[in-house]
């Protein structure tokens, strides 16, 4: 009966379907950072000091801070997929290109929606979450 009713409406399946694509939660990303994120960030994003490299990882409390209060979406979220690169030396960190495997969700980058593997979107949302002044 439940097949027949998604034949018969198709639109309703697709709604359904898209419930799971919702934007994921702080808490969501929180583990993808603590996972991926906190041997140069530290476990609560405020830096581990010098890194081997001799560089430092940034505080990520402070993005926004730094950037005229504004947290930066679109530069956060290609210096994580690392196709960014831009300031950043490549091997100063990681490419996460595994975080772009997986369902995509839409996010609104630079008031544009732009479909964003769901665990860098998590990371984005926690990172926006944790900044400070
Ligand atoms: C091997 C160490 C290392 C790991 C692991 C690492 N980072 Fe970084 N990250 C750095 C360094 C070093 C920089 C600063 C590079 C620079 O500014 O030249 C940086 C910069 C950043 C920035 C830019 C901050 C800004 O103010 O523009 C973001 C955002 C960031 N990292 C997020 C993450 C996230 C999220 C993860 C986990 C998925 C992660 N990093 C894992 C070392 C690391």
């Amino acid at each position: 009966m439940r097949i027949i009713a998604f034949v018969a409406f198709p639109a309703l399946a697709l709604t359904l379907s898209c419930a799971a694509d919702l934007m994921p939660t702080a808490q969501e990303g929180a583990q993808v950072y603590a996972d991926n994120c906190t041997a140069c960030h530290g476990p609560r994003g405020a830096g581990t000091g010098r890194l081997t490299s001799g560089q430092t990882a940034p505080d990520l409390t402070r993005i926004a801070d730094r950037n005229g209060g504004e947290f930066p979406r679109a530069r956060v979220l290609s210096q994580i997929d690392g196709y960014g690169h831009g300031k950043v030396a490549r091997d100063a960190m990681p490419e996460f290109g595994l975080l772009l495997q997986g369902e995509s969700v839409p996010v609104e980058v630079d008031g544009v929606m732009t479909p964003t593997p769901r665990p860098l979107a998590a990371l984005m949302v926690f990172l926006g979450s944790i900044q400070k002044g």
